[in-house]
């Protein structure tokens, strides 16, 4: 009898403990938020969602067909979810480069517009919900794209060769030929050039910001980030 109330009571604490962790608590939270009415003709307000520039729509697809998702968030933490201290605001990447912006954390409204939203599955790469503000020249994305091990010997990146075209240098060698040294190096008479789906690609990665400015002033999310100190040169 006691051995099948001690199943029982395991049974049950098995499945109570998640379903309060992950469904209860999460949901009382959540019912407490207010909903923010949207008013695109308030004038103290830019444009939401901001314009998107058209090559960036072009990328969007191509970060899509090459599964860049499956190895990097477009998701900075929101501390609404779950366990409130678990790695809150995880994904502002760009702090930890030291690059001078902070940004609030993710709001559902980010993705507004957006034909995927890719939240992500797993961060084996950098968050890129921010990109746009550490990103590098666009001919030095370009070779990270190319070979990514010649910027990190340890990347687990692959690289995206096809979507770069090797051709004879006729003429004048092309502007945004891709510089590249060593055993990467194009063969004599050559060049590598990016093609138009890596050019789109690299349009959509440097416009990468999901911190516009929310209809109703990003409510609580937007206060921490904003009101916390620069880093430390
Ligand atoms: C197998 C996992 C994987 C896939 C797939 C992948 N990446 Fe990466 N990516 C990484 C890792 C790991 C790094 C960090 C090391 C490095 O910089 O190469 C990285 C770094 C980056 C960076 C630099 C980030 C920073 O903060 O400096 C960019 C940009 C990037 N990846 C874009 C892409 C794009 C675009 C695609 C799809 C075409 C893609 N990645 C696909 C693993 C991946």
């Amino acid at each position: 009898m006691t051995r099948f109330r001690t199943f029982f009571l395991g049974l049950a604490a098995t499945f109570f403990f998640p379903w309060l962790i992950l469904i209860v608590l999460p949901h009382a939270r959540m019912r407490a938020m207010q909903p923010v009415a949207v008013d695109p003709a308030d004038p103290t307000k830019g444009e939401y969602p901001p314009p998107v520039p058209n090559i960036a729509k072009q990328g969007e697809k191509i970060y899509a067909r090459e599964g860049c998702a499956q190895c990097h968030s477009q998701v900075v933490r929101p501390t609404y979810l779950g366990i409130d201290s678990f790695k809150r605001g995880w994904g502002r990447e760009q702090e930890n480069l030291n690059v001078p912006v902070l940004t609030r954390t993710t709001q559902p409204m980010d993705y507004y517009g957006e034909t995927y939203a890719f939240l992500g599955v797993e961060r084996n790469g950098p968050d890129l919900s921010n990109y746009g503000y550490r990103a590098p020249a666009a001919t030095a994305l370009y070779a990270h794209l190319y070979s990514p091990k010649s910027f990190a010997w340890w990347s687990t990146m692959p690289s995206y060769r096809h979507l770069f075209e090797s051709r004879k240098i006729q003429g004048q060698p092309s502007a945004d030929a891709l510089v590249l040294t060593g055993e990467h190096a194009p063969a004599d008479g050559h060049e590598i050039v990016p093609t138009a789906d890596a050019r789109a690609l690299v349009g959509y990665l440097m416009t990468l910001k999901k911190d516009a400015d929310l209809p109703g002033g990003g409510a609580e999310e937007a206060a921490p980030a904003a009101a916390a100190t620069p880093p430390a040169s």
